[in-house]
């Protein structure tokens, strides 16, 4: 979540000829997945580099728990939109039996295309999801709140934000629960994260108390924070680091994804028990 300036960061990806700011390619790619699973593809809007799609398993409104899977904000930390491709095409639709799902697998496609951080207007696009807040909202940032109603049924349950740090080679996670202290959730995502990279040892990363690769319930005007403040149960930012290579980061964020849904699974098999 470090802010940089017009370095460009951009990857090989596995797939042949193809690099990590190749949006056209990785766009078509998810939305054929997405039609293979069956999700349910929106256009929540376009600030002109093409649109922001909410995909949705058809099970939306049923007594399954309800999660959002969110990648692409920061258009430098581009493994979770690759995540979300390798998740859906190694994953099949029988999850829709337990879970019902919601992704935005890119927010900043101006950003991503470039291997920028922020937006062609210069805005942080994770930034500004509260109207009182003194930074006003991203064009990307609009266009979700719009949707507001809609992502927050989406997320009742969850909400994940796949992110990555430009500059790290460790990775940690932001995570918000009930209660003082990281739970079984957070500490879920924090393990899996530890079984593609090291675990932060810093006790501060960008002036947020950080233990055990966990800043907790640290909120700010992020898409996340406003989630969680608008009713999702838990919610998590995870942060893979961007000095490992991009094929491990991609792999890392893809199970990230399992280990977040398994997380919540648990958590209503509990309450059901
Ligand atoms: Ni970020």
């Amino acid at each position: 979540m470090h802010q940089r300036g017009l370095t460009r960061h951009i990857w090989a990806t596995q797939k042949k000829g193809i690099n990590s700011n190749d949006t056209d390619f990785l766009c078509h790619s998810v939305r054929g997945e997405a039609a293979r699973w069956g999700f349910i593809e929106s256009i929540l809007g376009d600030v002109g580099e093409g649109p922001i799609i909410l995909f949705q398993s058809p099970n939306q409104g049923c007594s399954l728990p309800h999660i959002l899977i969110t990648a692409g904000f920061h258009g430098e930390e581009p493994a979770g939109s690759w995540g979300i491709l390798e998740f859906l095409e190694q994953g099949s639709p029988d999850l829709f039996d337990k879970v019902s799902i919601s992704l935005i697998p890119w927010v900043n496609l101006a950003g991503l295309s470039k291997g920028h951080r922020f937006n062609f207007a210069g805005e942080n696009p994770n930034r500004g999801y509260f109207w009182e807040a003194d930074t006003a909202p991203s064009k990307e940032g609009a266009v979700l709140l719009h949707h507001s109603e809609r992502l927050k049924d989406a997320a009742k349950d969850g909400v994940l934000c796949c992110h990555e740090d430009s500059f790290s080679n460790s990775a940690y996670a932001y995570t918000f629960e009930e209660g003082n202290e990281p739970g079984t959730f957070s500490k879920s995502l924090r393990d899996e994260l530890g079984r593609f990279f090291n675990i932060s040892t810093a006790s501060s990363i960008d002036n947020c108390s950080c233990t055990e690769g966990i800043i907790y319930n640290h909120f700010d005007t992020s898409f996340e924070s406003w989630m969680v403040s608008s009713g999702s149960r838990v919610g998590a930012c995870t942060e893979t680091p961007a000095l490992a290579p991009f094929h491990v980061r991609v792999n890392a964020n893809h199970y990230v994804m399992g280990a977040f849904i398994a997380a919540i699974l648990e958590h209503s098999a509990a309450e059901l028990s």
